[in-house]
């Protein structure tokens, strides 16, 4: 079957409409520079200089800042006169490791035009490519082999180049030069060139096209044509001699076909064309590729363009054939104006590479052509290592300043180019590999352990033995973790209470002896003998083990509130201490009553259940308990007694009661009927929030947040913001709740903590990275709970790819419009005029550099500015009418105990209110 995608210019309305629709887009892109976006570099050269081209006037960087590794290396001096440019005359080359890549910046989902250049010089003074010998080396782009690089008797003043058409995967493209041990990989220049959107629709996620050859017809001066006549840089090669040829050309302008943007060919280059002599009947085309490349085993795609410059009105009209298959029958280039012929995506097989155009029998004209591009398949169906495995091992290579020398490119993929020391699990064949186990031991570190590791939720095993390892050990909270080897290091304690915890169940092998460390703890954690301690851990009855627990959380956390001294932290195995807190103590029988025997669970978690319970007085409340078989995982419990004990705002969950006792570890606070709000925001499509409840939930954790960073002394910094710990009352007012991994400072704005805790994809970057624990990192978390307020997205998206969410409203944004961004689910009733500024404090919460995030307290003043007045005059009206519909009367209840509860916190506490109006505003009728 014939398949044309001629588009003449003459048909519908619906073309008519579709084309206007392009017009107004193409119109959007045109904003830009035309290199702005353009990365090129100069392999090889010197560091600190850059120049701008003397052909194309583009700027030129070293390469020293996307690479590792490599020798910096001249083209010997016989070829450096005649070199075809500046770049040509250095290089890099990469006589170890079996792969090296460069890493360039990019725009994740933009597509690229990437090209790398290739001229051996005889820089080695070897004749490599002229001593008989295999030169062969391989490129991959990312984690897929895209291309060899065979230069195997090429002249040695030779530029081969390279280009691909890819999408970038992430915030960064990676292209490796892989040594096949057949010659020393090496590279001249790499260049990055952004293209539209629209174009080249034949290359996605999953593939990318290898360019095979790109010529211009006619007669043309320039070997290449390039930058600044293709605004898009590609390398446009004159034609091979062609016999016999005749050369057309026109000075009138050639237009591209209204709505094909597929391709933005320069009108230079379509004003040049080529056509057979007069008494042949047609034209070969057979590109030359780049040298010793086999095309027989490419899938080809092939893409001509043509256009009439013939100032008469002739009958030109000719077949298309690809290696005897006909293409295109019967095609008439249109006059003045490209025409693009492509079999739309469709890859060819044909093994010489070879076009046919001609004339059909009543034609009076010779075929013609003006330009041709062949393109060849390159499959990206491997997958990289999971972006936040990447992230984080990343993070540790530069902590260490390790310079290993295959720490490069992806971690776990291609499989056998895997960093060396890690083990990856590929076990799940369509999801990304996962860094399992990661093994440095002797390997020279040297400084305090890296947070990072902590933060890669698949790693089971870690090995830093045999090192210079410093300071104290950090709380890895890690439940995947069942290997921890630190043997043989500096490390001072104490031994954080989560290893020790898991330790002590027998859930994790530690590894310490040979710290310093050892003299001051117990034998038991510095002996490698693993099951004598499981065996004396079953031996100890469970009371016991709660009640040690709750002493050693009881001090931990007293420590917190009043600094530490050395010597009090190695006790922390050993002393007592008991609970002082004034809050109502239950006991297990009344839980019972009040939970009706713990019939209703409301939730559950790593920490036990939830259940629902009515107090005597009527009161619904939530009763989490912690069950004994989790105790050992109940590190939240006590600072969360504490801190509930201590705080009283409307925007906070109120603590009723505990119960802690033999029996049970329980909290007994308010009951929120309506659940959290990750519940409401991606629940389902039979309920969804509207803006305005939107906007006044946020509003309501802001002004909880505010309250624990301004209004107590000291700070509390709640570390674990996120929408499944903000709860929502019956009047949908948001609260805040689940204190577990809350901690106070005296000085809010700069704390170290070794304690680092929080939910992936709300995790502060700067905390990962310094340690630093402020009141910023809540206002980042916040940032993303903003985000997924307004798009109802989760803060990782999973699908098509790992998206962190503020990279995903980034993208989303740059690629249109701001409102592709919004949840669906709010049907597009919401104020648009909110919406930038929303979106824009959301983005300013997450900012990397916590100086960069406002307080909660700007938070809290900017989301007020952007709730509609109406809404509390509305408020005001209804809380004034005194009306005794149930509504209503409901309203003054809840008005009553807000009061309340602001008598409270001023006998307690440093009162945090600016004014009656915000405290109205929740109580609207949402
Ligand atoms: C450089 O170019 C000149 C002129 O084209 C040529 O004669 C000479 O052989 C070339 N030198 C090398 C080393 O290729
Ligand atoms: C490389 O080739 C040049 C000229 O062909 C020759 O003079 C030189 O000796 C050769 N060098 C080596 C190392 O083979
Ligand atoms: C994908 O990875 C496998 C194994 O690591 C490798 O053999 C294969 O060549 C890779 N595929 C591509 C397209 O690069
Ligand atoms: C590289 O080129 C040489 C010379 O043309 C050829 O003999 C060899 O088969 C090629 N190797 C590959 C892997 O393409
Ligand atoms: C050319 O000939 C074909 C039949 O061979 C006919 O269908 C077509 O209409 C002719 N075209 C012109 C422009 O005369
Ligand atoms: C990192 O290592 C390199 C080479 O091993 C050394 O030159 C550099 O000073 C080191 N940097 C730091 C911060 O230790
Ligand atoms: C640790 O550092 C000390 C002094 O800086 C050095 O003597 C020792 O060899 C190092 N140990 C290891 C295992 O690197």
């Amino acid at each position: 079957m014939v398949i044309n995608f001629i588009c003449w210019p003459s048909t519908k309305l619906a073309w008519i409409l579709a084309l206007l629709l392009n017009l107004v887009m193409m119109i959007q892109v045109h904003g830009q520079p035309p290199s702005s976006g353009f990365i090129s570099i100069d392999c090889g050269l010197r560091n600190s200089s850059s120049y701008n081209d003397s052909t194309t006037g583009l700027r030129f960087d070293p390469d020293g800042r996307f690479v590792e590794g490599g020798m910096r290396k001249q083209m010997s001096q016989e070829f450096m006169a005649n070199a075809t440019n500046e770049q040509q005359t250095t290089l890099r080359s990469f006589p170890d490791g079996s792969r090296n890549c460069y890493t360039l910046p990019s725009t994740i989902g933009k597509k690229y035009l990437l090209r790398a250049t290739f001229t051996y010089g005889n820089y080695d003074g070897l004749n490599k490519t002229r001593d008989g010998s295999l030169f062969l080396f391989g490129l991959h782009i990312g984690v897929n082999f895209w291309e060899a690089v065979n230069l195997t008797n090429t002249k040695p003043s030779t530029m081969v180049w390279k280009e691909v058409l890819t999408i970038a995967p992430s915030n960064f493209v990676s292209i490796c030069l892989v040594n096949f041990n057949s010659g020393i990989p090496f590279i001249s220049s790499l260049e990055l060139r952004p293209l539209e959107d629209m174009m080249y629709p034949f290359f996605n996620t999953s593939v990318s096209i290898s360019l095979h050859s790109r010529y211009r017809l006619g007669n043309i001066a320039d070997y290449i044509t390039r930058y600044p006549t293709d605004i898009y840089d590609r390398f446009w090669r004159r034609q091979p001699p062609l016999n016999p040829r005749r050369n057309l050309n026109t000075s009138n302008k050639v237009e591209s076909l209204p709505g094909n943007n597929f391709f933005h060919i320069p009108s230079v280059i379509m004003q040049n064309a080529l056509t057979s002599s007069m008494n042949s009947s047609g034209m070969i085309i057979s590109p030359i590729p780049s040298p010793n490349l086999d095309t027989k085993s490419l899938q080809l795609l092939p893409i001509f363009h043509f256009a009439e410059i013939n100032g008469s009105n002739p009958n030109r009209r000719f077949d298309i054939y690809s290696d005897g298959e006909l293409l295109f029958s019967d095609f008439s280039p249109s006059r003045f104006q490209v025409d693009s012929m492509h079999q739309n995506g469709r890859f060819l097989r044909n093994p010489n590479a070879s076009f046919i155009l001609k004339k059909t029998a009543n034609s009076t004209l010779q075929p013609l052509i003006n330009a041709f591009e062949l393109y060849s398949l390159v499959r990206m169906d491997n997958l990289t290592t999971d972006s936040e495995d990447v992230h984080y091992m990343k993070e540790v290579k530069k902590h260490y300043n390790l310079t290993r020398i295959n720490w490069n490119g992806d971690p776990c993929s291609p499989r056998e180019y895997s960093w060396e020391g890690l083990t990856c699990d590929y076990s799940k064949s369509n999801q990304n590999p996962r860094i399992v186990s990661v093994n440095l031991s002797a390997t020279g570190l040297k400084g305090r352990l890296a947070i990072s590791f902590m933060n890669m939720v698949s790693l089971e095993n870690l090995d830093l033995s045999h090192n210079n390892l410093t300071g104290a050990i950090p709380d890895y909270q890690l439940k995947s973790l069942k290997i921890i080897n630190l043997s043989n290091n500096q490390l001072v304690g104490p031994i954080p209470d989560s290893i020790l915890r898991r330790f002590r169940a027998g859930l994790l092998d530690l590894r310490l002896e040979g710290n310093p460390i050892c003299s001051k703890v117990k034998d038991m954690y510095c002996s490698n003998k693993k099951n004598t301690i499981q065996t004396m851990l079953i031996a100890v009855t469970v009371p016991v083990v709660l009640v040690s627990l709750l002493v050693l959380m009881c001090i931990t956390w007293k420590l917190c509130w009043k600094g530490k001294s050395d010597h009090e932290d190695y006790a922390i195995y050993e002393e007592e201490a008991s609970l002082h807190i004034d809050t109502k103590q239950f006991t297990y029988v009344e839980l019972k009553l009040i939970t009706n025997d713990f019939q209703s669970i409301i939730g559950k978690g790593g920490f036990g259940i939830v259940y629902h319970g009515t107090l005597e007085n009527g009161d619904e409340v939530a009763v989490k308990v912690l069950m004994e078989t989790s105790i050992t995982e109940s590190t939240d419990f006590l600072p969360e007694v504490q801190t509930l004990s201590k705080v009283h705002h409307k925007n906070l969950v109120t603590l009723k009661g505990y119960c802690q006792n033999k029996k049970c570890l329980a909290l007994i606070y308010d009951f929120m009927s309506r659940g959290n709000l990750q519940q409401l925001i991606r629940g389902g499509d039979d309920y969804s929030l509207n803006w305005e409840q939107r906007l006044h939930i946020a509003l309501d954790a802001a002004q909880g947040l505010e309250y624990l960073h301004e209004s107590c002394t000291p700070s509390i910094v709640h570390r674990d913001v996120k929408t499944p710990n903000i709860l929502l009352d019956k009047n949908l007012v948001g609260i805040i709740s689940d204190f577990g991994l809350s901690r106070a400072f005296n000085d809010a704005h700069t704390h170290i903590s070794t304690v680092a805790a929080g939910t992936l994809g709300y995790l502060d970057p700067e905390y990962h990275a310094t340690f630093q624990l402020t009141v910023k990192t809540d206002v980042y978390s916040f940032g993303i709970v903003l985000l997924e307020i307004i798009t109802g997205q989760p803060p990782v998206l999973m699908e098509p790819q790992t998206f962190h969410l503020p990279n995903w409203v980034r993208h989303k944004i740059a690629m249109g419009n701001i409102h592709d961004i919004v949840d669906k689910r709010l049907l597009d009733q919401y104020d648009a005029g909110s919406l930038q500024s929303v979106v824009d404090l959301a983005m300013n919460c997450v900012e990397n550099a916590a100086i960069d995030r406002p307080t909660m307290t700007e938070v809290v003043s900017r989301l007020k500015e952007l709730l509609p007045v109406v809404s509390s005059e509305k408020l005001s009206i209804s809380a004034s009418t005194s009306s005794m519909n149930p509504m209503d009367a409901e309203i003054r209840r809840q008005f009553q105990l807000t009061i309340s509860g602001i008598s409270n916190e001023e006998n307690s506490f440093r009162s945090g209110y600016t004014g009656g109006m915000s405290e109205l505003i929740p109580l609207s009728g949402r």
